[in-house]
């Protein structure tokens, strides 16, 4: 993010106040509200029947351990409402997979999905620290075994203006942090992700800009807001690589960035951790960094975003939302808070 040219949004691009009075309005004029002839790719469910949105019909599963692959036999579809389910059209699988920021794999949006063939995500193991009362290192059967997984279909919003709507599959975050007994002295849950300099080319790379691991961090009522994720798969299936097997964060609300992948550590701490973004340019990046449209980026404006896929001939521009349209499942947490300085 931090070193792309600018990508900012022509205003030749911009849809006219008229078209989006009233945003469902607008993404019905656009074409973008959901329904079974706009979910290219997704003709016959062949896994993950029932669910709002299944596996594309011949989809090849990515490699998982069995015992996992045994869980997503039972998924419970996402509701019908916001929350947790989106009318908007999803961002078909290709796109999801294949257009990526997973800066251990390398730097283009395509390096992620191509350079992740060696990733091996069996055995995985995770260590919980800090200030909980069962700290240890758990393997990732021990963290999931106890949750049932359930669909939930998100709108994701990068700092770089662009959006997908994602069919998540996973468990709340607040019910596997439940599991070690945070202590009263824990304010915040930091996470880091895999080092593995075998299989990552982007960590090997003497271009790489990120200080690895990459970490991230939230503060506790955050974490445990039911809107927080823990994702082990999309599209009813497991994890690919490049989407952060086998587990990995989303946060709706926030820039993609904080969602962080192929998690191995989280660490429950007094203090606000020290986040990759925020260390590598404290100015451009916050800790927080809540959706928000009226507080804008050097490089990219926020208060539009290019909802993808696009074509040459087909770009959808839409007005970006505060807290991505989450506001009010969260805008409480940050009440009294400036957000234009806490962004
Ligand atoms: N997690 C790790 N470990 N490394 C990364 O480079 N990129 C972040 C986030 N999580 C990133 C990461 C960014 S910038 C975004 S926008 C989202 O992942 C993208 O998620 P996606 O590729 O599944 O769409």
């Amino acid at each position: 993010m931090l070193i792309k040219k600018p990508d900012d949004i022509k205003s030749s691009e911009i849809t006219p106040q008229s078209i989006y009075e009233g945003r469902r309005e607008f993404l019905k004029g656009a074409g973008i509200v959901a329904g079974a002839s706009l979910l290219p790719g997704i003709a016959t469910a062949q896994v993950g029947a029932g669910l709002k949105a299944p596996a594309p019909a011949g989809l090849q599963a990515s490699p998982a351990a069995p015992w996992l692959r045994e869980k997503f036999t039972s998924v419970s579809p996402a509701p019908d409402a916001e929350p947790f389910f989106t009318e908007e059209a999803l961002t078909p699988y290709d796109d999801v997979t294949r257009y990526n920021n997973f800066y251990e794999f390398g730097m283009d949006k395509s390096d992620p999905s191509s350079n992740s063939g060696e990733f091996k995500t069996d055995p995985w193991s995770v260590e919980i620290a800090g200030e909980v009362a069962k700290p240890g290192n758990y393997t990732l059967e021990d963290m999931l075994k106890p949750h049932d997984l359930e669909e939930r279909v998100y709108r994701l919003r990068c700092v770089e203006a662009w959006s997908m709507v994602i069919p998540w599959v996973g468990f709340p975050l607040a019910d596997l942090i439940k599991r070690f007994e945070p202590t009263s002295k824990a304010k915040f849950v930091e996470f880091e992700t895999l080092v593995d300099d075998d299989s990552m080319p982007g960590i090997r790379s003497r271009f790489a800009i990120v200080r690895w691991p990459y970490r991230e961090g939230l503060r506790m009522d955050e974490a445990m807001n039911p809107l927080t994720f823990m994702a082990v798969g999309l599209y009813g299936q497991t994890l690919p690589a490049q989407n952060g097997a086998p587990m990995r964060l989303v946060v709706p609300w926030k820039y993609g960035f904080k969602s962080i992948k192929s998690i191995v550590k989280i660490n429950f701490r007094e203090t606000m951790p020290n986040t990759t973004w925020v260390d590598l340019q404290a100015r451009e990046y916050g800790f927080y960094a809540n959706v928000n449209p009226a507080v804008h980026h050097p490089r990219w404006r926020q208060d539009m975003e290019r909802r993808l896929p696009q074509t040459l001939f087909d770009r959808k521009v839409i007005p970006t939302l505060p807290f991505n349209g989450y506001g009010e499942q969260v805008a409480d947490l940050y009440k009294g808070m400036d957000l234009s300085r806490y962004y």
